[in-house]
Protein backbone atom coordinates (compact mmCIF):
# COMPACT_ATOMS: atom_id res chain seq x y z
CA UNK A 1 0.00 0.00 0.00
CA UNK A 2 1.42 3.58 -0.95
CA UNK A 3 1.95 6.20 1.77
CA UNK A 4 0.52 9.66 2.21
CA UNK A 5 2.05 12.12 4.46
CA UNK A 6 0.89 15.84 4.72
CA UNK A 7 0.42 18.34 7.69
CA UNK A 8 -1.20 21.59 8.50
CA UNK A 9 -0.23 24.45 10.39
CA UNK A 10 -1.78 25.04 14.05
CA UNK A 11 -1.11 28.67 13.55
CA UNK A 12 -5.16 29.40 13.44
CA UNK A 13 -8.49 27.89 13.23
CA UNK A 14 -7.91 26.04 9.71
CA UNK A 15 -10.09 27.72 7.14
CA UNK A 16 -12.13 26.71 4.09
CA UNK A 17 -9.72 26.90 1.82
CA UNK A 18 -7.22 25.03 3.97
CA UNK A 19 -10.86 22.26 4.27
CA UNK A 20 -11.38 21.97 0.61
CA UNK A 21 -7.40 22.26 -0.68
CA UNK A 22 -6.21 19.75 1.72
CA UNK A 23 -8.52 18.27 4.48
CA UNK A 24 -11.53 17.23 2.02
CA UNK A 25 -8.98 15.21 -0.01
CA UNK A 26 -7.38 13.42 3.39
CA UNK A 27 -10.20 11.83 3.93
CA UNK A 28 -11.11 10.58 0.50
CA UNK A 29 -7.51 9.32 0.57
CA UNK A 30 -7.54 7.50 3.63
CA UNK A 31 -9.39 4.67 2.19
CA UNK A 32 -6.93 3.87 -0.56
CA UNK A 33 -3.00 4.89 0.93
CA UNK A 34 -1.46 4.40 4.57
CA UNK A 35 -1.61 7.73 6.11
CA UNK A 36 -0.01 9.88 8.17
CA UNK A 37 -1.33 13.29 9.05
CA UNK A 38 -0.08 15.92 11.60
CA UNK A 39 -0.28 18.74 13.53
CA UNK A 40 3.10 20.60 12.21
CA UNK A 41 3.14 22.62 15.10
CA UNK A 42 7.40 23.20 14.63
CA UNK A 43 5.93 24.61 11.47
CA UNK A 44 3.50 27.41 13.29
CA UNK A 45 6.35 28.54 15.70
CA UNK A 46 8.40 30.07 12.50
CA UNK A 47 6.34 33.39 12.75
CA UNK A 48 5.43 34.60 16.50
CA UNK A 49 2.77 32.59 18.00
CA UNK A 50 0.96 33.21 21.73
CA UNK A 51 1.66 30.17 23.77
CA UNK A 52 -1.51 29.73 25.55
CA UNK A 53 -3.49 30.62 21.77
CA UNK A 54 -0.72 27.58 20.12
CA UNK A 55 -1.49 24.99 22.56
CA UNK A 56 -5.36 25.74 21.54
CA UNK A 57 -5.24 25.58 17.97
CA UNK A 58 -3.11 21.91 18.34
CA UNK A 59 -5.80 20.41 20.10
CA UNK A 60 -8.33 22.40 18.16
CA UNK A 61 -6.72 20.60 15.26
CA UNK A 62 -6.50 17.73 16.43
CA UNK A 63 -10.61 17.50 16.74
CA UNK A 64 -11.03 18.93 13.59
CA UNK A 65 -9.04 16.64 11.91
CA UNK A 66 -11.46 13.76 13.32
CA UNK A 67 -14.75 15.66 13.12
CA UNK A 68 -13.87 16.30 9.27
CA UNK A 69 -13.40 12.24 9.11
CA UNK A 70 -10.22 11.29 9.20
CA UNK A 71 -10.56 7.76 10.98
CA UNK A 72 -8.03 7.00 13.21
CA UNK A 73 -7.85 3.40 13.02
CA UNK A 74 -7.48 3.77 9.40
CA UNK A 75 -4.50 6.97 9.39
CA UNK A 76 -2.12 7.85 12.05
CA UNK A 77 -2.86 11.56 13.08
CA UNK A 78 0.07 13.04 15.44
CA UNK A 79 1.76 16.08 16.73
CA UNK A 80 4.96 16.93 14.70
CA UNK A 81 6.92 17.76 18.17
CA UNK A 82 5.83 14.81 19.66
CA UNK A 83 8.29 12.79 17.52
CA UNK A 84 11.88 14.20 17.63
CA UNK A 85 12.97 12.65 14.57
CA UNK A 86 11.40 15.51 12.48
CA UNK A 87 13.63 18.32 13.74
CA UNK A 88 16.70 16.31 13.88
CA UNK A 89 15.88 14.90 10.30
CA UNK A 90 15.27 18.68 9.64
CA UNK A 91 18.47 19.74 10.90
CA UNK A 92 20.58 16.95 8.72
CA UNK A 93 18.61 18.09 5.18
CA UNK A 94 19.17 22.24 6.44
CA UNK A 95 22.94 20.95 6.05
CA UNK A 96 22.43 19.72 2.25
CA UNK A 97 20.56 22.96 1.52
CA UNK A 98 21.49 26.24 0.05
CA UNK A 99 20.72 29.65 1.41
CA UNK A 100 20.06 30.84 -2.14
CA UNK A 101 17.15 28.26 -2.89
CA UNK A 102 15.71 28.87 0.38
CA UNK A 103 15.73 32.22 -0.21
CA UNK A 104 14.01 31.67 -3.65
CA UNK A 105 11.04 30.04 -1.78
CA UNK A 106 7.85 32.35 -2.33
CA UNK A 107 6.25 31.72 0.87
CA UNK A 108 9.50 32.91 2.79
CA UNK A 109 9.45 35.73 0.57
CA UNK A 110 6.01 36.20 0.83
CA UNK A 111 5.93 36.12 4.58
CA UNK A 112 8.91 38.01 5.39
CA UNK A 113 8.18 41.23 3.23
CA UNK A 114 8.25 44.34 4.83
CA UNK A 115 9.09 42.86 8.44
CA UNK A 116 12.51 43.67 10.38
CA UNK A 117 13.25 40.95 11.79
CA UNK A 118 12.02 37.64 10.63
CA UNK A 119 13.31 34.12 12.23
CA UNK A 120 16.00 31.66 10.51
CA UNK A 121 12.83 29.21 11.04
CA UNK A 122 11.08 30.87 8.47
CA UNK A 123 14.01 30.46 6.26
CA UNK A 124 14.92 26.74 6.67
CA UNK A 125 10.73 25.70 6.82
CA UNK A 126 11.23 23.77 3.55
CA UNK A 127 13.72 21.21 4.80
CA UNK A 128 11.65 20.90 7.95
CA UNK A 129 8.98 19.95 6.06
CA UNK A 130 11.05 17.89 3.65
CA UNK A 131 12.01 15.98 6.83
CA UNK A 132 8.04 15.61 7.35
CA UNK A 133 7.46 13.92 4.59
CA UNK A 134 11.16 11.40 3.86
CA UNK A 135 10.56 10.21 7.46
CA UNK A 136 7.95 7.81 6.35
CA UNK A 137 8.83 6.74 2.94
CA UNK A 138 6.35 8.79 1.57
CA UNK A 139 5.15 8.52 -1.65
CA UNK A 140 2.26 11.16 -2.59
CA UNK A 141 1.68 14.53 -0.55
CA UNK A 142 -1.59 15.99 -1.00
CA UNK A 143 -1.90 19.81 -0.88
CA UNK A 144 -3.13 23.08 -2.13
CA UNK A 145 -1.19 25.07 -4.62
CA UNK A 146 0.64 26.98 -2.27
CA UNK A 147 3.14 23.97 -1.43
CA UNK A 148 4.07 22.91 -4.95
CA UNK A 149 7.15 24.88 -4.66
CA UNK A 150 8.12 23.16 -1.19
CA UNK A 151 7.41 19.53 -2.50
CA UNK A 152 9.61 20.35 -5.38
CA UNK A 153 12.39 21.23 -2.87
CA UNK A 154 11.54 18.34 -0.98
CA UNK A 155 12.04 16.06 -4.21
CA UNK A 156 15.24 18.14 -5.03
CA UNK A 157 16.55 17.78 -1.14
CA UNK A 158 15.89 13.82 -0.95
CA UNK A 159 17.71 13.38 -4.26
CA UNK A 160 20.56 15.42 -3.82
CA UNK A 161 20.90 13.35 -0.40
CA UNK A 162 20.39 9.67 -2.26
CA UNK A 163 22.74 10.87 -4.60
CA UNK A 164 25.76 11.97 -2.38
CA UNK A 165 25.43 9.71 0.77
CA UNK A 166 22.80 6.26 0.01
CA UNK A 167 19.73 5.74 -2.12
CA UNK A 168 17.44 5.90 1.05
CA UNK A 169 14.67 7.83 0.41
CA UNK A 170 11.53 7.55 -1.74
CA UNK A 171 11.00 10.34 -4.06
CA UNK A 172 7.35 11.80 -3.05
CA UNK A 173 4.71 13.00 -5.74
CA UNK A 174 2.59 16.09 -5.38
CA UNK A 175 -1.45 15.84 -5.44
CA UNK A 176 -2.67 19.19 -5.98
CA UNK A 177 -6.58 18.96 -6.60
CA UNK A 178 -8.00 19.51 -9.98
CA UNK A 179 -10.62 22.47 -8.35
CA UNK A 180 -10.59 24.27 -5.13
CA UNK A 181 -6.15 24.02 -4.86
CA UNK A 182 -6.13 28.03 -4.21
CA UNK A 183 -9.69 29.11 -2.47
CA UNK A 184 -9.05 33.17 -2.49
CA UNK A 185 -9.37 35.49 0.18
CA UNK A 186 -13.37 36.97 1.11
CA UNK A 187 -11.86 40.59 1.07
CA UNK A 188 -8.80 40.24 -1.84
CA UNK A 189 -9.70 37.76 -4.77
CA UNK A 190 -6.08 38.07 -5.99
CA UNK A 191 -5.29 36.60 -2.56
CA UNK A 192 -5.24 33.26 -1.23
CA UNK A 193 -7.17 32.87 1.66
CA UNK A 194 -5.21 32.10 4.72
CA UNK A 195 -5.69 31.27 8.46
CA UNK A 196 -3.21 34.05 9.63
CA UNK A 197 -4.71 36.56 7.87
CA UNK A 198 -5.14 39.51 9.95
CA UNK A 199 -8.40 40.46 8.56
CA UNK A 200 -10.85 38.43 9.76
CA UNK A 201 -13.33 39.18 7.19
CA UNK A 202 -11.45 38.01 4.73
CA UNK A 203 -11.67 33.92 5.22
CA UNK A 204 -14.06 31.45 7.17
CA UNK A 205 -13.44 28.93 9.56
CA UNK A 206 -14.56 25.53 9.75
CA UNK A 207 -15.79 26.71 13.47
CA UNK A 208 -17.50 30.01 12.84
CA UNK A 209 -20.98 29.95 13.82
CA UNK A 210 -23.80 30.92 11.10
CA UNK A 211 -24.27 34.12 11.95
CA UNK A 212 -19.92 34.84 10.91
CA UNK A 213 -20.84 32.80 7.68
CA UNK A 214 -23.78 34.77 6.36
CA UNK A 215 -22.16 38.27 7.52
CA UNK A 216 -18.42 37.44 5.90
CA UNK A 217 -20.68 36.12 2.45
CA UNK A 218 -22.44 39.02 2.44
CA UNK A 219 -19.20 41.14 2.42
CA UNK A 220 -17.01 39.59 0.31
CA UNK A 221 -15.55 41.04 -2.45
CA UNK A 222 -17.26 41.05 -5.61
CA UNK A 223 -17.68 42.91 -8.74
CA UNK A 224 -20.18 45.61 -9.90
CA UNK A 225 -21.00 43.36 -13.46
CA UNK A 226 -24.04 41.41 -11.41
CA UNK A 227 -23.56 38.38 -13.28
CA UNK A 228 -22.63 34.58 -11.73
CA UNK A 229 -20.40 33.64 -14.21
CA UNK A 230 -16.60 31.87 -14.11
CA UNK A 231 -14.02 34.11 -14.54
CA UNK A 232 -10.75 33.78 -12.99
CA UNK A 233 -9.04 36.54 -14.59
CA UNK A 234 -12.11 39.28 -14.48
CA UNK A 235 -14.42 38.34 -12.29
CA UNK A 236 -11.89 36.16 -9.36
CA UNK A 237 -14.55 37.44 -6.60
CA UNK A 238 -17.85 35.93 -8.23
CA UNK A 239 -15.09 32.85 -9.51
CA UNK A 240 -13.88 32.37 -5.69
CA UNK A 241 -17.08 31.70 -4.64
CA UNK A 242 -18.78 29.90 -7.02
CA UNK A 243 -16.35 27.42 -6.54
CA UNK A 244 -16.76 26.91 -3.27
CA UNK A 245 -20.09 26.34 -4.01
CA UNK A 246 -19.47 23.67 -6.70
CA UNK A 247 -16.80 21.34 -4.07
CA UNK A 248 -19.26 22.14 -1.44
CA UNK A 249 -22.65 20.84 -3.46
CA UNK A 250 -20.54 18.45 -5.54
CA UNK A 251 -22.06 20.43 -8.54
CA UNK A 252 -20.35 21.82 -11.94
CA UNK A 253 -19.60 25.41 -12.10
CA UNK A 254 -21.47 25.46 -15.30
CA UNK A 255 -25.10 24.32 -13.32
CA UNK A 256 -24.43 26.93 -10.88
CA UNK A 257 -24.26 29.51 -13.21
CA UNK A 258 -27.07 28.54 -14.84
CA UNK A 259 -29.44 28.25 -12.02
CA UNK A 260 -28.30 31.98 -11.12
CA UNK A 261 -28.89 33.37 -14.88
CA UNK A 262 -30.78 36.63 -14.30
CA UNK A 263 -30.51 36.61 -10.42
CA UNK A 264 -28.61 38.92 -7.88
CA UNK A 265 -25.42 38.59 -6.51
CA UNK A 266 -27.61 38.90 -2.95
CA UNK A 267 -29.62 35.71 -3.90
CA UNK A 268 -26.32 33.58 -5.15
CA UNK A 269 -24.05 34.87 -1.71
CA UNK A 270 -27.42 33.90 0.48
CA UNK A 271 -27.40 30.34 -0.27
CA UNK A 272 -24.13 30.59 -0.77
CA UNK A 273 -23.77 30.66 3.08
CA UNK A 274 -26.64 28.47 3.62
CA UNK A 275 -24.31 25.72 1.58
CA UNK A 276 -21.41 26.28 3.83
CA UNK A 277 -23.80 26.27 7.10
CA UNK A 278 -24.95 22.93 6.28
CA UNK A 279 -21.35 21.49 5.42
CA UNK A 280 -19.94 22.93 8.76
CA UNK A 281 -22.55 22.77 11.01
CA UNK A 282 -22.70 18.40 11.50
CA UNK A 283 -18.37 18.66 11.65
CA UNK A 284 -18.75 21.62 14.36
CA UNK A 285 -21.49 19.15 16.27
CA UNK A 286 -18.62 16.18 15.72
CA UNK A 287 -15.75 18.66 16.80
CA UNK A 288 -17.13 19.77 20.23
CA UNK A 289 -18.28 16.19 21.27
CA UNK A 290 -14.08 15.69 20.38
CA UNK A 291 -13.04 18.58 22.63
CA UNK A 292 -15.41 17.50 25.94
CA UNK A 293 -14.38 13.50 25.30
CA UNK A 294 -10.70 11.89 26.53
CA UNK A 295 -10.70 9.97 22.83
CA UNK A 296 -8.63 12.82 21.69
CA UNK A 297 -5.32 12.51 23.89
CA UNK A 298 -5.33 8.49 23.23
CA UNK A 299 -5.69 8.61 19.73
CA UNK A 300 -2.80 11.54 19.79
CA UNK A 301 -0.84 8.94 22.02
CA UNK A 302 -0.86 6.13 19.54
CA UNK A 303 -0.35 8.33 16.82
CA UNK A 304 2.57 9.55 17.99
CA UNK A 305 4.05 6.20 19.13
CA UNK A 306 3.20 4.56 15.68
CA UNK A 307 4.95 7.95 13.96
CA UNK A 308 8.02 7.67 16.69
CA UNK A 309 8.62 3.99 15.84
CA UNK A 310 8.49 4.49 11.73
CA UNK A 311 10.46 8.05 11.80
CA UNK A 312 13.03 6.42 14.10
CA UNK A 313 14.03 3.76 11.98
CA UNK A 314 14.38 6.57 8.70
CA UNK A 315 16.17 8.83 10.99
CA UNK A 316 19.00 5.58 11.57
CA UNK A 317 19.19 5.58 8.43
CA UNK A 318 19.89 9.19 7.83
CA UNK A 319 22.67 9.39 10.67
CA UNK A 320 23.85 5.89 9.38
CA UNK A 321 24.34 7.45 5.72
CA UNK A 322 25.86 10.68 6.68
CA UNK A 323 27.90 8.82 9.10
CA UNK A 324 26.74 10.57 12.00
CA UNK A 325 27.54 9.28 15.98
CA UNK A 326 28.26 5.60 15.72
CA UNK A 327 26.93 2.97 13.94
CA UNK A 328 24.07 1.45 14.51
CA UNK A 329 21.26 -0.91 13.46
N1 LIG B 1 -6.33 29.20 0.27
C1 LIG B 1 -6.08 27.89 0.16
N2 LIG B 1 -6.71 27.16 -0.77
C2 LIG B 1 -6.47 25.82 -0.89
N3 LIG B 1 -5.59 25.15 -0.09
C3 LIG B 1 -4.94 25.85 0.86
N4 LIG B 1 -4.04 25.51 1.81
C4 LIG B 1 -3.69 26.61 2.52
N5 LIG B 1 -4.36 27.69 2.08
C5 LIG B 1 -5.15 27.25 1.04
C6 LIG B 1 -3.56 24.16 2.03
O1 LIG B 1 -3.87 23.82 3.38
C7 LIG B 1 -2.87 22.92 3.87
C8 LIG B 1 -2.40 23.36 5.21
O2 LIG B 1 -1.70 24.56 5.10
P1 LIG B 1 -0.70 24.99 6.25
O3 LIG B 1 -1.43 25.19 7.50
O4 LIG B 1 0.42 23.99 6.32
O5 LIG B 1 -0.03 26.31 5.79
P2 LIG B 1 -0.37 27.35 4.69
O6 LIG B 1 -0.34 26.68 3.36
O7 LIG B 1 0.55 28.51 4.89
O8 LIG B 1 -1.89 27.73 5.06
P3 LIG B 1 -2.44 29.10 5.62
O9 LIG B 1 -3.89 28.92 5.91
O10 LIG B 1 -2.09 30.20 4.67
O11 LIG B 1 -1.67 29.24 6.98
P4 LIG B 1 -0.83 30.48 7.53
O12 LIG B 1 -1.76 31.63 7.45
O13 LIG B 1 -0.46 30.09 8.91
O14 LIG B 1 0.36 30.61 6.63
C9 LIG B 1 -1.76 22.86 2.82
O15 LIG B 1 -1.91 21.69 2.06
C10 LIG B 1 -2.03 24.06 1.96
O16 LIG B 1 -1.59 23.89 0.64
Amino acid sequence: MKTIFSGIQPSGTITIGNYIGAMKQFVELQHEYNCYFCIVDQHAITVPQDRLELRKNIRSLAALYLAVGIDPNKATLFIQSEVPAHAQAGWMLQCISYIGELERMTQFKDKSAGKEAVSAGLLTYPPLMAADILLYNTDLVPVGEDQKQHLELTRDLAERFNKKYNNIFTIPEVRIPKVGARIMSLQDPTKKMSKSDPNQKAFITLLDDPKQIEKKIKSAVTDSEGIIKFDKDNKPGISNLLTIYSILTNKPIAEIEEKYEGKGYGEFKADLAQVVINTLTPIQQKYYELMESSELDEILDQGAEKANYVANKMLKKMENAMGLGRKRK
